[in-house]
């Protein structure tokens, strides 16, 4: 079912853009998936265009591209008007090669349903007969978005930038907001056009939310070794990428005298630190599935923070190291089935983190209450608490939240009372 390492070497772009694109259009017919109501006796809801095209921001992300924000970083970055730019379009549209899109496409269309589920070319005409089996689209460049090792690659080559679509810190200093993404939260946050019944359960296989958490952050960790140890994507002159790194390493006043220890770097004061919110979540998935391998994972990004400060040679060492230690973990953990025991394991290694100081910075902070809250509605789901239990727990949640909204202004006392909070209100 979950097939990390038969797609290994295709990256989750090269699956998407392996067929030809046939346009939103070729999709948004009354009877396929442009109702205007859910249809009842159809495994899918068929209503998912008018969902998209009226409440999605994916469809909105081309228009983006015209508007103030986006003239000021393009003019900024001197590349001309955002919207005829290969480096924003790869993101903010289906940018598929011109000779790959069929005459209904348009650019103009944005992030449309071919940029997640794949080029139509060649299952568009089958997929829709009942007798026809998912896996068998799936065959004919259907991309899985049920799997979600391949659903946390597909987001994350936007949400995060990958080689093949890189976001940089020159497009991050002309004013692009830093990205931020957690796999489960992200997939439910708005309206999803999607339903997850019996129904889905039945023809796709188990629904996990705190699993595909834990895989989003293994998978994400991944991706920044991939971009750290890439010779073109990692390095911009004598500089590494410094999106690569965290941002409050550098960006924070002065005044503050904010530094302190953290276990998961080792790294004394005035040193510039790789992001690594990731690998610490990830740390806490590992609590949960096996204690060794978070020790181990601690060991190697302790070795690759403390090799950055050595040389790039010891740096791409490190990091290959680590790569393949994730290499191996990452199934495991999409293989893991997450019970109510393991959802208060994760929860307690996080508040333990948290009030070791491990959340010095705002990023980090902001992937821990992610992860609490994926916890927090798997004990829900799980029914291993009732609403009233429930209510409490996401009372203490919003509070958490609260602490977060302003990054300029975060305390990382507050945070720490606040997640103190949460965990004394789970079971
Ligand atoms: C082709 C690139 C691309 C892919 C693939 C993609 N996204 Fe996005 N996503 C974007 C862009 C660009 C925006 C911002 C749109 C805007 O506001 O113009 C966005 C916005 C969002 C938002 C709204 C964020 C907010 O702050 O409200 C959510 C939620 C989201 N995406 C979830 C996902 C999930 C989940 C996946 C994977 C299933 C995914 N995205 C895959 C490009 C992408
Ligand atoms: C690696 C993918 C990626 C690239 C490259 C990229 N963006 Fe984005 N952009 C995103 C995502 C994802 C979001 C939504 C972030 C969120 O809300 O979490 C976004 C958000 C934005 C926003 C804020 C949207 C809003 O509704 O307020 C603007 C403006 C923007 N991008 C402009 C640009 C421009 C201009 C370029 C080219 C210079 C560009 N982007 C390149 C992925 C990308
Ligand atoms: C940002 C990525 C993204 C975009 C854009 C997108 N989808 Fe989806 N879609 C998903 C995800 C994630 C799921 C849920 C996982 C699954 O069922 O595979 C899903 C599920 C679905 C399902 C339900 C499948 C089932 O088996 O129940 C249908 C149908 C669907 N999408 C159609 C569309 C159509 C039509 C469009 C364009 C109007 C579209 N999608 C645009 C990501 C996307
Ligand atoms: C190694 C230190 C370092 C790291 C890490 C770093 N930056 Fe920067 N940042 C800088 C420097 C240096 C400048 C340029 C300041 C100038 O031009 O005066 C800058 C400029 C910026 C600016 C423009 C500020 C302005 O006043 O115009 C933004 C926005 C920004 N960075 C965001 C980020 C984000 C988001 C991250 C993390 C993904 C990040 N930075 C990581 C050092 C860093």
């Amino acid at each position: 079912m979950l097939c990390w390492s038969a797609f290994a070497a295709a990256t989750a772009v090269d699956a998407i853009y392996a067929h030809k694109h046939l346009g939103v259009a070729s999709c948004s017919n009354s009877v396929c998936h442009g109702a205007s109501q859910v249809f009842r006796d159809s495994h899918v809801q068929q209503n998912e265009f008018a969902i998209w095209q009226e409440t999605d921001p994916h469809a909105k992300a081309y228009a983006t591209l015209s508007n103030a924000a986006s003239k000021d970083i393009a003019r900024k970055l001197g590349i001309g008007e955002a919207t005829q730019a290969k480096v924003c379009l790869d993101c903010h549209a289906d940018n598929i090669a011109a000779d790959r899109r069929g005459e209904r496409f348009q650019l103009s269309d944005g992030v449309g349903c071919e940029a997640c589920h794949g080029g139509a070319e060649n299952w568009l005409n089958s997929h829709a007969d009942k007798s026809v089996k998912h896996a068998d689209s799936v065959d004919k460049g259907l991309y899985p978005t049920e799997d979600p090792v391949r659903r946390a690659e597909l987001c994350l080559s936007c949400h995060m930038g990958t080689r093949d679509r890189m976001i940089t810190h020159r497009i991050m200093g002309a004013g692009h907001p830093r990205l931020a993404f957690e796999l489960d939260t992200f997939t439910w946050l708005g309206r999803p056009h999607y339903a997850i019944d019996k129904d889905w359960i039945e023809r796709k296989g188990e629904w996990n939310g705190v699993r595909d958490w834990a895989v989003g952050q293994g998978v994400a960790a991944t991706n920044l070794i991939d971009q750290l140890t890439d010779p073109k994507a990692g390095w911009q002159g004598i500089f590494p990428e410094l999106v690569l790194f965290n941002c409050y390493a550098c960006h924070k006043r002065m005044s503050d005298k904010s530094w302190g220890p953290r276990q998961g770097t080792g790294l004394g004061p005035g040193v510039v630190r790789l992001y690594d919110a990731n690998l610490v979540m990830f740390r806490h998935v590992l609590a949960a599935v096996d204690k060794t391998a978070a020790k181990r994972v601690l060991d190697e990004t302790r070795a690759l923070h403390r090799a950055t400060t050595e040389s790039r040679d010891a740096t791409l060492a490190a990091a290959r190291r680590l790569r393949a230690t994730l290499d191996e973990l990452v199934p495991r953990v999409a293989a893991a089935s997450f019970d109510a025991a393991s959802l208060t394991t994760i929860l307690a290694d996080i508040e333990a983190d948290a009030a070791r100081g491990e959340y010095r910075d705002y990023d980090a902070a902001e992937q821990a209450v992610m992860a609490a809250q994926s916890v927090v509605v798997a004990y829900e789901n799980s029914g291993a608490i009732d609403k009233g239990k429930a209510d409490a727990l996401k009372a203490k949640l919003d509070a958490a939240y609260a602490t977060l909204k302003n990054e300029n202004s975060y305390s990382m006392a507050s945070f720490q009372s606040a997640l103190k909070a949460v965990r004394a209100a789970a079971p």
